[in-house]
């Protein structure tokens, strides 16, 4: 799949978003806009299509894939086995930037599930999404970027990694979430495989009951694509946690990007350290070129934004 024509299609005019939906069913890859970032879209049941997606991205044939559903009933066509918990949490946060893992129906290709005997389900909070969706059928969806490098919030992302590469692209503008759902599994307990914008308090208060978060060096073992390094831009970025770090970093690499929730103009241009912006900003540094990268994240902003430092994080990981 390469040097072909990746069709524009407009998320605004309902005959674009017929056509997505027709290109999907014929068993093609379509990148399209969701409240998070944009995924890259296959029809869910159907293996070879999946592997198309897998080839696109240089994604690991073991990282498997989130599918995508535009009702709560839709749950039924992936799972035999939707549980009571399941069902509260798809209630409370359908549509929404909440990704279910639950036991995978006998019919659920393999290349979605990564060999697992689970999918992961989520029903996106975005009407171009939704109206995709409902034309379409179920669609598994990875973000739209090449493996390893930041999830795509608009379609100039998309096109920078995808372009000739993938059938077509439909245009939603850009994501106001800007990072990519809370992937939550049930069994055997609740436990949060990837933090994202809803927490592990809203989630317990729910269902009711604790709520785990795995730690780093279970990753591996919990959730296959968490093993891997991810987000990352090509500079170099260096983490601070507190203001004289900061500072310091500054002065020693004087042609460095910053990036700080505090607004201070003392050392430069500062980009603002927030969800929303925070892949924007991470292209926007290979686009010019940057070497270096400094983030001011202090303990207290690490404890309020769980799932911004999990990115972060992960693209400093080493692996
Ligand atoms: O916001 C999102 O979730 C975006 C948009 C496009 O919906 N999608 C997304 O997909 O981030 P992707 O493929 O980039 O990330 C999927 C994550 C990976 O960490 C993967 O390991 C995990 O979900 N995952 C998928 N299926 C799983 C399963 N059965 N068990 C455990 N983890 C699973
Ligand atoms: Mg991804």
């Amino acid at each position: 799949m390469s040097d072909q024509h990746t069709l524009r299609l407009f998320g605004n005019t309902m005959q674009d978003i017929e056509l997505a939906a027709l290109l999907l069913k014929q068993g093609k890859l379509v990148a399209f806009p969701t409240e998070t970032v944009y995924g890259l879209g296959a029809s869910a049941f159907n293996p070879e299509a999946l592997r198309k997606v897998f080839e696109a991205k240089g994604r690991p044939a073991d990282n498997p894939l989130i599918a995508h559903i535009s009702s709560i009933d839709e749950l039924e066509l992936l799972s035999d086995d939707v549980s009571d918990d399941a069902r509260k949490l798809a209630e409370a946060f359908f549509p929404g930037p909440l990704t279910i893992v639950l036991p995978a129906k006998s019919t659920v290709p393999k290349e979605a599930t990564g060999g697992l005997d689970t999918i992961a389900v989520r029903m996106p909070n975005h009407p171009i999404a939704l109206s995709l969706l409902s034309m379409s059928g179920p669609l598994c969806a990875p973000s739209a970027n090449v493996s390893g490098r930041p999830s795509p919030t608009n379609v100039y992302h998309v096109l920078e990694d995808l372009d000739g590469k993938i059938d077509a692209i439909l245009d939603g503008g850009q994501c106001t979430v800007g990072i990519e759902s809370t992937v939550v599994r049930l069994i055997p307990t609740p436990m949060i495989l990837r933090p994202g914008m809803i927490s592990a308090e809203q989630i317990e208060k729910v269902l009711g009951k604790p709520v785990g978060i795995v730690q780093k060096h279970e990753h591996a073992i919990q959730s296959p694509g968490m093993k891997y390094r991810h987000y990352s831009p090509k500079a170099l970025l260096h983490l601070c946690g507190t203001h004289e770090e900061f500072e310091l970093f500054s002065r020693r690499l004087p042609q460095a990007m910053k990036i700080s929730g505090h607004v201070t103009t003392q050392f430069g241009d500062i980009f603002p350290l927030k969800e929303s912006t925070y892949y924007d900003i991470l292209r926007s540094a290979d686009i010019k070129g940057v070497k270096d990268i400094i983030i001011l994240f202090t303990e207290e902003e690490r404890i309020q934004k769980p799932a911004l430092f999990n990115r972060i994080e992960k693209a400093l990981s080493k692996e």
